[in-house]
């Protein structure tokens, strides 16, 4: 174990017990090209404060690109003895370049430091999340522009309830998208603001320049109080939270795939590539990557849950509790980034079983609102008409047989006044046509909103 570069203070080593449970660095590694892209931003501003000289600055300068490239190309490995990354970094910078390496913490801390590295992190991996959620929002659009006639049942209670089409029930998802992709962006706006020279948590007595490494990194201003910028983790916990609300989404939508490919409702298959088999029943296709979402959602929650229960007692500032931040939000992250993918890939391959989706919504008396209806139009006032298309449901039911396929002798028994337009009047095809509103199911409808939808979609991109 290289010796701590705190270790002034101290007369003993730090047991191995303590070090191992004190270090994050098989963690906060993956952090390596935000820490040097911090540092680096450090000392161009030390020297332009002029508190480290150019030849200094040129020194680490080159000495943290070394260090950059012997770690990309896997020369330099990590050290697992090291306390956290920060310490890796700047042991090993120093033992590349001397002196100047030991200058490059002047006016900084590790509290601003981590704040830096994991707002720059966060910030990079929810830029590729942000790309793989417009992926799949795009294909849920394309199938759902596919789909503008194919009609299905709607659900209320899991009861079939109204048909619709399988367009109206995609746009649907495509709204939650929508809004998902709205609250990284919301998110981002929130959480751009530069930690770094707010120092241990007090700032510092050097004349530094918030404002210009704020430029250098890309964030909007610097936090304006330091002891929050120290402190804060709102941003790890706000994106855990729209992780999780994405998820939730990706689960509701696994839960629909999960039933409609099974045997019961087989409104879609999936594709041979995006179905797994059984090690013991060879008929077996089973939807795991539906499953699997589902069930890390869970994970994704679990890791919400870790960020707030984190944060609820820590006293300003910085507390050691914090270092915990990172597996979690990790976690979130690195889930969320392995479902998309595949989610993806399963809804932009499965085939759609159109005929089943229609038998479906012709067989569980959909169009009975619209009988209602129809009565209404006919004089009835709506509570009446109610009570007589439910009296004919039932009818039907005892006859085994549908709406449709009612005579108009047998309607007129209920309602004198029925005509022979009664059969256009519940055809799923008028009744899907039939709604029109604005956010219904007509073709119309949900031609304009995809349309509508791709717009809202091109601002993420
Ligand atoms: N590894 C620490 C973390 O992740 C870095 C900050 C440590 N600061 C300190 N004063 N011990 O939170």
């Amino acid at each position: 174990m290289s010796a701590k570069l705190w270790a002034g203070r101290f007369s003993k080593d730090t047991s191995k017990s303590v070090n191992d449970y004190n270090s994050s660095i098989a963690f906060d590694c993956r952090m390596y090209e935000q820490d040097i892209r911090g540092s680096l931003a450090h000392a161009a501003m030390l020297q332009r404060a002029g508190i480290l000289s150019d030849t200094e600055v040129a020194a680490i300068r080159e000495g943290l690109q070394s260090i950059l490239a012997a770690l990309n190309t896997g020369q330099l490995e990590f050290d697992p003895e090291a306390e956290d990354i920060h310490m890796f970094i700047e042991a090993e910078l120093s033992e590349r370049i001397g002196t100047p390496g030991k200058k490059l913490h002047t006016a900084r801390s590790r509290n601003d430091q981590v704040a830096t590295d994991l707002r720059l992190y966060l910030r990079d991996e929810a830029e590729e999340i942000k790309q793989l959620l417009v992926n799949l929002t795009s294909v849920l659009l394309d199938l759902a522009e596919l789909h503008t006639e194919t009609i299905m049942p709607g659900y209320t209670h899991m009861q079939r309830a109204q048909p619709i089409t399988l367009a109206h029930h995609l746009l649907a998802y495509v709204e939650m998208f929508l809004r998902d992709l709205g609250r990284l962006a919301d998110w981002r706006a929130r959480m751009n603001y530069n930690p770094l020279g707010a120092g241990a948590l007090a700032t510092s007595t050097y004349a530094v320049d918030r404002f210009y490494t704020t430029e250098l990194l890309g964030f909007t201003a610097p936090c304006r109080n330091s002891l929050d910028a120290v402190s804060d983790r709102d941003y790890a916990i706000e994106l855990g939270f729209g992780l999780s609300m994405v998820m939730m989404h990706l689960s509701r939508l696994s839960e629909e795939i999960i039933l409609w490919s099974s045997q019961e409702f087989r409104f879609i298959e999936l594709d041979d590539a995006y179905a797994t088999g059984s090690s013991m029943m060879p008929q077996k296709k089973n939807p795991d990557v539906a499953e699997l979402t589902r069930g890390k959602t869970s994970r994704v929650f679990g890791s919400l849950m870790t960020l707030l229960t984190m944060m609820k007692n820590l006293p300003l500032a910085y507390n050691k509790d914090m270092q915990e931040d990172k597996e979690a939000v990790f976690d979130a992250v690195d889930t969320i980034k392995l479902c998309l993918p595949a989610f993806t890939g399963m809804m932009e391959t499965l085939t759609v079983k159109k005929d089943r989706m229609r038998a479906a919504a012709a067989g569980g008396f959909t169009n009975a609102t619209d009988l209602a209806d129809y009565f209404v139009r006919k004089g009835l006032p709506f509570r009446d008409a109610h009570h007589v298309a439910g009296e004919l449901v039932h009818f039907a039911i005892t006859q085994n047989c549908s709406l449709e396929a009612l005579s108009l002798e047998q309607y007129r028994g209920f309602f004198p006044g029925t005509e022979a337009d009664i059969y256009e009047a519940i055809s799923l095809e008028k009744c899907v046509a039939a709604r029109e509103v604005f956010g219904g199911p007509a073709a119309d409808r949900t031609s304009e909103a995809a349309t509508a939808c791709r717009h809202e979609l091109a601002k993420f991109m």
